[in-house]
């Protein structure tokens, strides 16, 4: 698939910005805080209705401002897909396919991107928060059902905060939501357990491509793969630790509570992998993402490169650039040209960006 154009009005710091993005490979160059960010930011909200900088949509629009709209040309199979996101601040979100307006569910099944920043080169070192968010981020954009039971299951996973937390607790009320907890929480543990079998085997390919000095693996903190074992090891879990919920007066069980494990040869990577080593794990976990969705859904999603060809050495850079299908159209940010090679900036389009306009 390609992104052919690209529109933001009033988009954070770009006020009107128009860009034909009908190239395979496009270097958007510019200083700091120029809004190069903004940019691979607005075309990821514009295929997944998220951002790995907010969850408030709020903060999109541009300060002093009271609306922004996000618009674009997809080709995909054969056909031309318009996508246009608009919002204004006292208004619900409207999202629109070839000018038809859609629902969120509908909307994000569309057009995928992959999202490779300098922030996920932390992914290793952040919080378990941190990597149950790229993992749902990068399992919604194969299975777009997944954002809705997770939103399902955080909501009753507040209200049965609230009747830990409440004066008595109702022993009844606390068997349906934890009943709740058990059908949306099996769901979810069984596509995250399916989506990261699914991943390892390109994963693990990526990274000896990359390294053949360590052997990579990962897997996720619950140890049941099939649905039922799944909901029964929750409930029986729920059961024994039902004391320490209402002493702790939180709900300290469920896919909440989950992480991922990554491994160099049986060791801990979190623990005892290089700098060097941590990179290659999420640079083989970006490219194991590309091929995963190419192969569920048929073609090729929009690979977007913020900032990160920088931390890089020369190594892995070149694995990137090259082991990148030509089928995949890559948006890269950069400060500079400099680090690319003569031969790769004879093939790309640049734009250069400044204070938010292309210049
Ligand atoms: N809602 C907003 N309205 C106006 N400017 C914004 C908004 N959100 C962020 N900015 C500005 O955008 C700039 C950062 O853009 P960014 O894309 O992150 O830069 P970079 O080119 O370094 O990637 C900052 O100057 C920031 O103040
Ligand atoms: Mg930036």
């Amino acid at each position: 698939m390609r992104l052919k154009s690209l529109k933001l009005n009033n988009y954070r710091n770009c006020r009107d910005i128009s860009m034909d993005l009908d190239y395979d490979k496009i270097i958007i160059i510019g200083k700091n805080a120029q809004g190069k960010t903004n940019i691979l930011e607005s075309i990821y909200y514009l295929s997944s209705l998220k951002s790995p900088r907010t969850s408030n949509i709020k903060d999109f629009v541009k300060f002093g401002e009271s609306d922004f709209k996000v618009s674009g040309e997809l080709f995909k199979s054969d056909t031309d897909i318009s996508l246009e996101v608009e919002y204004n601040l006292d208004k619900p979100k409207t999202v629109k396919l070839n000018g038809l307006k859609t629902t969120p569910k509908n909307y994000k099944s569309v057009f995928n991107t992959v999202l490779f920043s300098t922030q996920d080169l932390l992914l290793l070192r952040g919080t378990p928060q941190d990597r149950r968010d790229w993992l749902d981020s990068a399992i919604a954009q194969i299975y777009p059902t997944h954002d809705e039971r997770l939103t399902k299951y955080s909501k009753i996973r507040v209200q049965k905060n609230n009747l830990l937390k409440s004066e008595e607790t109702d022993n009844s009320l606390l068997d349906v939501f934890n009943e709740q907890l058990v059908i949306t929480g099996s769901n979810i543990i069984y596509t995250r357990q399916k989506f990261l079998s699914e991943l390892k085997k390109f994963a693990i390919d990526k990274y000896s491509g990359i390294s053949s000095s360590e052997k990579f693996s990962f897997e996720y903190s619950f140890p049941h793969f099939e649905l039922e074992d799944i909901a029964q090891a929750l409930r029986e879990e729920l059961s024994e630790r039902r004391a320490e919920e209402l002493a702790r007066r939180q709900a300290c069980v469920g896919p909440h509570r989950d992480d991922i494990f990554f491994y160099l040869d049986g060791s801990d990577a979190t623990k005892f992998a290089s700098q060097g080593q941590h990179r290659t794990v999420v640079l083989a976990l970006k490219l194991a993402e590309i091929d995963l969705i190419t192969q569920k859904k048929g073609y090729s999603p929009v690979l977007l490169l913020d900032d990160v060809l920088a931390e890089l050495d020369d190594l892995r850079q070149n694995y990137l650039l090259k082991s990148i299908a030509s089928t995949t159209q890559t948006i890269i940010t950069s400060v500079d040209t400099l680090l690319f090679e003569q031969d790769f900036l004879r093939n790309v389009k640049i734009y250069n960006i400044s204070n938010g306009e292309i210049v």
